[in-house]
C-alpha cells in the first residue's frame, strides 16, 4: 500500500481516480477503468470517507466526465492518428490506458508533487512522457516539441481551481501561440461552485475551494478572436439514467444539467 501524502489542490487527485474505480466495479458502469481500479487498490487513503461524501452522483459524474472527454479524443485521432495528447492536471489520469491507439503521442503534465506519485504507481510507458511543471510555466510548450501531426490538450478538474483572470490569461496564451489544437476541460457554475467545494471539503479536501465558475461558453470566445467553439455539453447528456442509482442520484443528474451545474467546454484554435 502506497501512503498518498498530498497538500491542497494536488490531494483533489484521488477524487476522480477513486470515482472511475468505483464506478467501473457497478453493473453495466458508464465507465469501465480497469487501470483506476488497479491504482485504487494499491492507495493508502480513508477510501470510505471520500465515498460516502462523494455521493453516487458525484462519482457517476466524475466518471462521465471521463468519458466525454475520452469519446472527444478519439474523435479527434480518427482525422490525427498521429496526434499529440496533452493531459494538463494529469494527476493519476487514466485515459492514457483507455484511449491509446498504438500511434499517438503522449504527455502527462502536473505539478512536482502530484508527478512524484504518478512516477511512483504508473511509470510511464513508450510514447509518454511526463512533464513536472506548471501548466502556468509556458516552457511546456517547447518540451512537447513537434506538433505538426495536431495537438488536443485536455484538462480534467483543474480550471476550476483557479481564478478567472488566471484562466483567461491562460486560455488566450494558448490561443496565441497553438494555432490548430483543441481543447477541452470541465467547467461549473458560481452555484456549482460553491455546492461541490462543500462536497470536496466534506470528503477531508477542505483546503482546495474551487474558484472560478461559469455557465456560457460565449464568455471565452468574447476573450480572444482565436478560440472558437466546438461543443458545449451538460455533464449527463445522453447518460441514461438507470433503475439501479438512487433516487437522489436521478434528482441530481436532472437538476446538475437543467442548472449547468457541470459541464464540458470544447474548444478549437485559430
Ligand atoms: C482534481 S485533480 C484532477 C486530476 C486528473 N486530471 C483526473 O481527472 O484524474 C487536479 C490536478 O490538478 C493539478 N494541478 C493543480 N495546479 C496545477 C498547475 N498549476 N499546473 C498543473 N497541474 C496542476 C493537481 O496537482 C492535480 O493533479
Amino acid at each position: 500500500m502506497i501512503q498518498a501524502s498530498l497538500t491542497k489542490v494536488p490531494r483533489t487527485l484521488l477524487l476522480p481516480l477513486i470515482a472511475r474505480a468505483e464506478v467501473s466495479r457497478w453493473k453495466n458502469p458508464e465507465l469501465y477503468d480497469e487501470k483506476a481500479i488497479q491504482l485504487s487498490d494499491s492507495l493508502d487513503y480513508d477510501k470510505k470517507k471520500i465515498i460516502r461524501n462523494m455521493l453516487e452522483s458525484g462519482m457517476l459524474g466524475l466518471a462521465v466526465r471521463a468519458k466525454k472527454f475520452d469519446a472527444a479524443i478519439r474523435n479527434f485521432l480518427t482525422t490525427h492518428p498521429k496526434a499529440t495528447i496533452l493531459n494538463i492536471g494529469a494527476g493519476l489520469d487514466t485515459s492514457f490506458y483507455r484511449v491509446d491507439n498504438g500511434t499517438l503521442t503522449w504527455f502527462d503534465l502536473d505539478l512536482p508533487e502530484s508527478m512524484a506519485l504518478r512516477k511512483k504507481l504508473i511509470p510511464p510507458p513508450s510514447r509518454v512522457t511526463y512533464i513536472e511543471k506548471s501548466m502556468l510555466d509556458y516552457s511546456w510548450i517547447d518540451d512537447i516539441g513537434d506538433i505538426s501531426n495536431g495537438l488536443f490538450i485536455q484538462i480534467p478538474g483543474v480550471l476550476p481551481y483557479f481564478k478567472e483572470d488566471t484562466v483567461r490569461e491562460f486560455l488566450t496564451t494558448l490561443a496565441a501561440r497553438l494555432p490548430q489544437a483543441e481543447i477541452i476541460f470541465d467547467v461549473c457554475s458560481p452555484m456549482g461552485k460553491v455546492v461541490i467545494s462543500e462536497r470536496i471539503k466534506k470528503s477531508g479536501m477542505g483546503d482546495a475551494p474551487l474558484q472560478w465558475g461559469i455557465t456560457r461558453p460565449e464568455k471565452i470566445t468574447s476573450w480572444s478572436p482565436h478560440i472558437q467553439l466546438v461543443n458545449a455539453e451538460r455533464f449527463f447528456k445522453d447518460i441514461p439514467k438507470k433503475w439501479s442509482y438512487s433516487f437522489k442520484t436521478w434528482y441530481l443528474m436532472g437538476a446538475n444539467d437543467r442548472y449547468k451545474v457541470s459541464q464540458v467546454f470544447h474548444f478549437r484554435f485559430i
